[in-house]
């Protein structure tokens, strides 16, 4: 890969790249033709890396399909795929961690304590291999996409990170390679998440800038389901994902909920308008 990746620089090709686990989707898809639009050549990383999963979690069933990966990936115009096994990416003996604190601290890094050391480690790997020049990431993984950003800046790692629009079926539901784990009642139920964050945004557009009461607002919504459980809703800043108590600045909505076994991810930003 890197081998490929040099040569290519040396003609003066510029290289995209979109890493994902696989499972391609209309998500990955949009991901890969902007950055089919902006650079000569693309390179998809299909990897489903094992140190970003808790030991209770879902790595060994989540959904492996290379050939159909292959054809999405033909039928886009990608350049290459870059498929490595555990073995290559992991040999023994290894043992460099990277963690970037700050941001992997709550939300998602709370419910999954070692996630986001597992997606640094192997991002940093995919990037230092890849040498792209531009990066991309979807907004649907707010938190991972705010992560890759530092880890990038704090480390000179090559590919500028750009960070795509959420791609989502009609109903809002945000497409996920995990979605396929929800039976049909739990697909129904599924959109609420999408549908509570809008009433997050609903109210901010209507002049609330009180974040306890945004966060009420998107919590009733997901009460009104009896199948989702609420893991967490946050009203945030956009940069640090601190909580924000009193919206005088653009805001990220950040929310996650639990339908059945499965979890659902999703957030929305919010434009920020000075009350008239
Ligand atoms: P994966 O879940 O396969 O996602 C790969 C990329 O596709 C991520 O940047 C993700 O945010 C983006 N993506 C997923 N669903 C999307 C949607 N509905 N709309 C837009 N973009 C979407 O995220 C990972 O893999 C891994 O953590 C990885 C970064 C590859 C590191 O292992």
């Amino acid at each position: 890969m890197a081998d490929w990746s040099r040569r290519r620089h040396r003609e003066g090709v510029t290289i995209g790249f979109v890493p994902t686990m696989g499972a391609l989707h209309d998500g990955h898809r949009a991901l890969i033709r902007a950055a089919r639009l902006a650079c000569d050549a693309v390179v998809v990383s299909i990897f489903v890396n094992p140190t970003q999963f808790g030991p209770a979690e879902d790595l060994s069933k989540y959904p492996r399909q290379l050939r159909l990966d292959q054809a999405l990936c033909r039928k886009e115009g990608v350049d290459v795929i870059f498929a490595p096994t555990v073995k290559t990416m992991y040999p023994t003996g290894a043992q460099t961690v990277v963690t970037v604190p700050g941001i992997a601290r709550r939300w998602e890094g709370e419910a999954r304590p070692h996630h986001f050391q597992g997606v640094a480690i192997v991002v940093t790997k995919l990037l230092s291999l890849v040498q792209p020049d531009k990066t991309w990431f979807g907004q649907k993984d707010y938190q991972q996409a705010a992560l890759v950003r530092q880890l990038v800046k704090d480390l000179n790692l090559p590919g500028l990170p750009i960070v795509h629009p959420t791609v989502r079926e009609a109903d809002g539901l945000a497409l996920s390679s995990r979605n396929v784990y929800l039976s049909s009642s739990e697909r129904q139920a599924a959109p609420v998440l999408s549908r509570a964050l809008q009433a997050g945004v609903a109210a901010i557009r209507a002049g609330e800038r009180n974040g306890t009461r945004i966060r009420r607002h998107m919590l009733r919504v997901v009460e009104t389901e009896p199948l989702a459980t609420m893991e967490y809703l946050a009203v945030c800043d956009p940069a640090t994902l601190e909580p924000l108590s009193l919206l005088n600045r653009q805001a990220v909505l950040l929310g996650s909920i639990r339908i059945g076994t499965v979890r659902l991810l999703d957030n929305m930003l919010t434009a920020f308008r000075r009350k008239p």
